[in-house]
């Protein structure tokens, strides 16, 4: 069973592997090992990590009490990481998430996000469309991705 609450202090180091695993195992379809590498580098920074993921205060997803996904949304509809560990994706983790931020954004007329090439068929599965197609810069490696957005 999956079950959703909000991030406390303790869960930076687990949520850190929940983004390397989703990066360094669940893209490797959509990008060179050089691109997931700039993406997500290998050297674990505590400081400037704790610093990010508390800076978004994201949604986490458990299942069986271990920590599997995250995903935020800004008060201005703006969901900065959306990550489901390497080895549970595909188990509902993600559509969980994406349904724990409908809900707490129904105030918002727009949700909006730079999606990955991965997860995009994910997000148009959950009604946002392409906007654009983008190449982002990261640390000197080129990446593609799209900036999606769903309209109320
Ligand atoms: C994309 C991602 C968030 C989806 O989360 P998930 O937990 O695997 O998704 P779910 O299991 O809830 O799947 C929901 C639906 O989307 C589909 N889906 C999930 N990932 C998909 C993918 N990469 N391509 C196509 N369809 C996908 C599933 O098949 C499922 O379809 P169904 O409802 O018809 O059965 C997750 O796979 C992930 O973190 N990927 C790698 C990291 C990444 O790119 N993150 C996004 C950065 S913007």
């Amino acid at each position: 069973m999956i079950h959703i609450e909000c991030f406390k202090s303790g869960l930076e180091h687990p949520l850190w592997e929940v983004h390397r695993s989703a990066v360094r195992l669940g893209c490797t379809n959509d990008y060179t090992e050089r691109q997931l590498k700039a993406w997500v580098p290998d050297e674990y920074k505590p400081d400037l990590w704790g610093n990010r993921i508390r800076g978004i205060n994201p949604f986490v997803a458990f299942k069986g009490g271990v920590a599997v996904g995250y995903a935020d949304v800004q008060s201005n509809g703006y969901i900065d990481h959306f990550f489901v560990h390497g080895k549970h994706q595909n188990e509902g983790v993600g559509s969980a998430l994406m349904a724990k931020i409908f809900e707490e954004s129904k105030n918002l007329d727009l949700l909006f996000s730079h999606v990955s090439v991965t997860a995009k068929s994910f997000f148009e599965k959950s009604g946002f469309v392409v906007i654009r197609e983008q190449r982002v810069d990261i640390k000197g490696v080129e990446l593609a991705n799209y900036l999606m957005e769903y309209r109320k």
